[in-house]
């Protein structure tokens, strides 16, 4: 058994057959992370003191990263006591992984290439979230992550926006095959794609495509106590490439400061909107990032170029959050 120290002093054990952030959970501490494969860059973390191994071969670190000892927490396990430069969140409820059966309620087309999926579970579920986080589809042998698109309500219904990917396996059921009533496994909760209380005065989402499903989520749950909204303002910029691709907008409470901005990269010569990228397109918004907290959630590229950018404008590193869809096969 080895010990992990964190930067607020808590302290954990950790064998050297279990992930750095497994142990994290098994002992009540929540870390960073979302994808759990070694991925999406969510946990990423310094070693301060001690050395650790990957389970798998990692590729998203840079050669610098590596050289100054930053590891994956979802992928390193510890071959000494360890420091990391990190503190654990503390303060909110996280509910327990589990598996749980559901039936397709309806499937609704919203554009060429997604649909909005709705799910129902039997009375005696019990499935729990926090608004903002995802869950895996288990459809016979084929397992694969969706966020849930409405806000976190004990039991209700669950809703998905789904891309569909050229040659996707998963896809093709979705597209092709799922009808009502269709058994449907829900593994989860998962992810820490939710809305973290703090001081900042600017809450910015960026989204890309079906980006939009936590963000949706995380709205709705910000619509029910709006007044402690109301020294804030909200910032909801949305990248599609064609205005046909828009497939969402949010609804605020009159009281909640907003600003939507719809961003195409592909636009038409009838579009008047925003053009380009969302993180530039925030970046036009001459908010103080020092003061602003960033939830991004959709491509794995923009949220890197997102995250870079943003960070060199100011933005506090911690205060980045986000939810990258890469590939879950
Ligand atoms: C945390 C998380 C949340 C997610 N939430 C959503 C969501 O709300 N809605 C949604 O539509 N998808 C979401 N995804 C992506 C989803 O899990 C699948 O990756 C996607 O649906 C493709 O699965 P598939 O079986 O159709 O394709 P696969 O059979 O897995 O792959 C088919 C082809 O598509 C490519 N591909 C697969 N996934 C991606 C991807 N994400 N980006 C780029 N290329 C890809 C593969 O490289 C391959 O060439 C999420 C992923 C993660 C990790
Ligand atoms: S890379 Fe570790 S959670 Fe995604």
């Amino acid at each position: 058994m080895y010990e992990i120290s964190l930067k607020n002093n808590k302290k954990f054990s950790c064998d050297d057959q279990t992930t750095i952030l497994q142990a994290a959970k098994n002992n009540g501490v929540y870390l960073e992370h979302s994808c759990l494969s070694a991925r999406c860059r969510s946990c990423v973390v310094k070693v301060l003191q001690g050395k650790t191994v990957n389970m798998q071969d990692e590729l998203v670190l840079s050669e610098a990263e590596i050289r100054e000892n930053y590891t994956l927490s979802c992928n390193a396990k510890p071959v000494s006591d360890l420091v990391l430069d990190i503190e654990g969140l503390e303060g909110i409820t996280l509910y327990e992984k589990r598996i749980f059966p559901s039936k397709i309620d309806q499937i609704t087309k919203l554009t060429n290439d997604i649909i909005k999926l709705t799910l129902r579970f039997p009375p005696s579920a019990n499935f729990k979230f926090n608004s903002g986080q995802y869950v895996n589809l288990i459809k016979g042998n084929i397992k694969r992550s969706y966020s849930i698109a409405n806000r976190a309500v004990h039991n209700s219904k669950l809703s998905f926006f789904i891309k569909n990917y050229e040659n996707g396996e998963m896809s093709k059921f979705w597209f092709e095959d799922a009808k009502e009533n269709d058994l449907i496994r829900v593994e989860g909760p998962l992810g820490g794609f939710f809305y973290r209380e703090s001081e900042h005065k600017n809450i910015v989402f960026l989204a890309t495509g079906t980006g939009v499903a936590p963000v949706k989520a995380i709205i709705e749950e910000i619509n029910c106590s709006p007044e402690d909204f109301s020294t804030k303002t909200l910032f909801v910029i949305v990248g599609a490439r064609y205005e046909k691709d828009l497939f969402w907008e949010p609804e605020i409470r009159s009281n909640i400061r907003l600003k939507y901005v719809p961003v195409l990269s592909r636009p038409d010569e009838n579009w008047n909107g925003a053009k380009g990228y969302v993180q530039d397109v925030l970046l036009e918004q001459n908010i103080d990032l020092s003061k602003t907290q960033v939830y991004a959630c959709g491509s794995n590229d923009m949220i890197e170029s997102a995250r870079r950018l943003l960070i060199e404008k100011k933005l506090p590193e911690n205060q980045f959050y986000s939810d990258a869809f890469v590939c879950s096969n």
